[in-house]
């Protein structure tokens, strides 16, 4: 079957971390959500149908040059990806979710995601290793192989995702609430470089990341040819 694939891109956040709504920070010339919504539209074959951007109602705009649809959001990021949901066509198959927080482009993870709802996953979303020690508070340290931390983008077959929405729940993602309602999550390999800007000092990451990759594209672009 030919799939209809949609990406939301939800970027209604206040960056209370971070000090400020850091989606419209500035990162290599262009604000952080230009390039998240760059990654979410995808190129060539794997172009997305089309990517609904939802943002803080105060600064919604008419249109933004690189998104379909522009909405407003809700006060929680899961309120926020339902305002996304209620704006997808009727014919939208597959819909992937990405945080505006995520600027740095890493192709492979979109394609291991939308790999897997292809061969017949309903939820498939990117993970990476913990890198640190982790402690709960109460003071017992947990064995960290047991844990993973969860990127977007995060895939689902649409009729499911708005099944796990239904009755407005909360989570910090939408696998969460894939496993809330007893449905399978499909894990596949995120990339550290894949980086969420939090605080201050990972837009500085993002910008030492994207540099790198914009070269290693030019250098690719410029090779020789016989
Ligand atoms: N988000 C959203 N609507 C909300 C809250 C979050 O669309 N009400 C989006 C953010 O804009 C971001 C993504 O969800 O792209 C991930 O959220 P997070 O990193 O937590 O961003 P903020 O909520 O803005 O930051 P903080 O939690 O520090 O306030
Ligand atoms: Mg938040």
């Amino acid at each position: 079957m030919s799939e209809v694939t949609w990406a939301v891109v939800v970027a209604a956040g206040s960056g209370r971390r971070f000090g400020a709504a850091k989606q419209y920070e500035r990162l290599a010339g262009r604000r952080v959500l230009d390039w998240s919504l760059d990654a979410a539209r995808g190129r060539g074959d794997e172009a997305r149908a089309g990517v609904v951007l939802v943002v803080a109602p105060e600064l919604r705009v008419a249109s933004e040059p690189s998104a379909d649809l522009v909405v407003a959001g809700g006060a929680t990021r899961s309120a926020s990806v339902r305002a996304g949901l209620a704006a997808l066509p009727a014919d939208a198959t597959l819909v992937v979710v990405h945080d505006a927080a995520r600027p740095v482009p890493v192709p492979g993870v979109w394609r291991r995601v939308l790999g897997a709802l292809t061969q017949g996953a309903d939820a498939a979303v990117p993970v990476v290793a913990v890198a640190d020690t982790l402690r709960e508070l109460s003071g017992i340290t947990v064995d960290r192989d047991r844990f993973v931390a969860v990127q977007t983008p995060q895939g689902f077959r649409a009729d499911l995702l708005r099944r796990a929405h239904a009755g407005e729940p909360e989570g910090s993602d939408d696998a969460s609430l894939i496993d809330a309602i007893g449905a399978r999550v499909v894990l596949v390999d995120g990339d550290p470089a894949n980086i969420k800007v939090t605080t201050p000092v990972d837009l500085l990451l993002a910008d030492l990341l994207l540099a790198d990759l914009l070269l290693a594209e030019r250098r690719h672009a410029e090779r020789p040819r016989r």
